[in-house]
């Protein structure tokens, strides 16, 4: 009597136990897919930068450990800034809950679950990720990109054909050898004309990319202006790894219906002027500019090399008071994040934006391409940049043509 008793208990255990795993443990299907596909598959899909697509269980699967590794760090999806959640709108991390839905997934054996609870994936025309864009521009030659060395600066010519001025909802670069395209920073200038290189960071320029940033989409009435009669000037940073290949980047654009009631711009603390000592761990740089007029800043791209290291942005107002706008305390130069800030904000005439950055021309940074050398300003990875750039936005009538970025 009594040891068919314990029979039963027994038994009822061990039939329980498997149950409630298959209950408890997550699936592709049902609790990891939809967080890839909000927060990952924006990069990790086919045509895209990262190495590979996470959107089906086939694609994802094969990388279970790598991405418990990753996510587990808190290095995927990559984000540079310590900020408060909420402060940015396109603040990419995961939460506590999502973290712990992977991880718990990949312990689990990574389990594919049932296709019937598989949301929607997210769709892109062909590639691009603004949408069909209305007119699709291409570099005038491709550009053979060798396989080893270091490739100068390109500034190459992209006709745009258009005979009256346009405003832009939406803009994407898409580089034909992505593995080799480091950044791309695209300006107009007037067709036909020679190009010059420091376009780039002058009144014409219309948007970048870099890994991190496809698309650019603006808000509904804000736009930027592609002016008739002009050339896209896209200046090229490619960097050579070891394949030979050609690159025919182009430009899609999706226009704006009407005339939009703002204008996209941006500003800049550029301070072109130091030297970062052989060895140094923390040399420091800063800049500062004052604000001509009542700015609405809309978002900040911090801006340096391989030795980049941390930069933060501080607005210091007439009043004497400070605000800290951004820390980025591990900048990392493979991510060229823009931070946008979910709420815009107007910063009065006679503020100062002042921008400190500081960097590791140290062994024990890994990126770092030679310890032993003197690092002052210039365009290669292998030298510096000290950029804090921001975007603003101004009325489209009031815009003066002169403090564009
Ligand atoms: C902004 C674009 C972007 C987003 C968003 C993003 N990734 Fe990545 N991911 C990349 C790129 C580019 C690489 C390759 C460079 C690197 O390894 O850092 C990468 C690398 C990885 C790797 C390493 C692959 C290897 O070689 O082992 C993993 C794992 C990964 N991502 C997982 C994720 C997951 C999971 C998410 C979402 C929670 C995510 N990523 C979101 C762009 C992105």
């Amino acid at each position: 009597m009594r040891i068919a008793r314990i029979g039963v208990v027994v038994a009822a255990v061990l039939t329980w136990a498997p149950l409630a795993q298959a209950q408890t443990a997550p699936t592709f299907a049902k609790d990891v897919a939809p967080i890839f596909y909000s927060k990952c598959v924006e990069c990790h899909r086919p045509t895209m930068f990262a190495p590979m697509s996470l959107v089906t269980f086939d694609e994802a699967r094969p990388w279970a450990r790598s991405i418990r590794q990753r996510v587990a760090a808190r290095t995927m999806p990559p984000w540079g800034a310590e900020t408060p959640h909420g402060m940015f709108k396109n603040d990419p991390r995961l939460s506590d809950k999502q973290v712990e839905t992977i991880l718990a997934w990949v312990d689990a054996g990574a389990p594919k679950g049932n296709d019937r609870d598989l949301p929607v994936a997210p769709k892109y025309a062909d590639g691009w990720s603004i949408g069909k864009p209305d007119a699709v521009f291409t570099m005038e030659e491709a550009f053979q990109i060798p396989a080893t060395g270091v490739v100068e600066y390109q500034y190459l010519r992209m006709p745009t054909g258009l005979t009256e001025d346009k405003w832009i909802q939406a803009i994407e670069i898409k580089p034909q050898a992505r593995a080799q395209v480091h950044h791309v920073i695209a300006f107009t200038q007037p067709a036909g004309q020679p190009m010059t290189a420091g376009g780039a960071l002058g009144p014409g320029n219309i948007g970048g990319v870099t890994p991190n940033k496809p698309g650019v989409v603006f808000e509904p009435g804000v736009g930027r202006l592609l002016a008739a009669n002009s050339d896209i000037i896209l200046q090229m940073h490619y960097t050579t790894n070891g394949e030979a290949t050609t690159d025919r980047t182009q430009i899609g654009v999706v226009y704006a219906k009407q005339p939009p009631r703002l204008q996209q711009r941006g500003g800049s603390v550029i301070q072109p002027r130091f030297a970062i000592p052989a060895g140094a761990p923390a040399h420091e740089v800063s800049g500062s500019r004052v604000l001509a007029t009542d700015t609405m800043i809309t978002s900040f791209t911090p801006h340096m090399h391989m030795r980049g290291k941390d930069m933060t942005y501080t607005a210091k107002f007439l009043d004497g008071t400070t605000e800290l706008l951004l820390s980025v305390p591990k900048y990392d130069f493979n991510w060229q994040i823009t931070y946008e800030l979910a709420r815009p904000r107007l910063f009065p005439k006679g503020t100062e934006i002042q921008v400190v950055a500081h960097f590791d021309n140290s062994p024990s940074n890994k990126f770092n391409p030679d310890p032993t050398k003197v690092v002052t300003w210039g365009d290669q990875t292998f030298e510096e940049m000290m950029i804090g750039f921001w975007g603003t936005v101004v009325e489209r009538a009031a815009a003066p043509t002169s403090q564009q970025k």
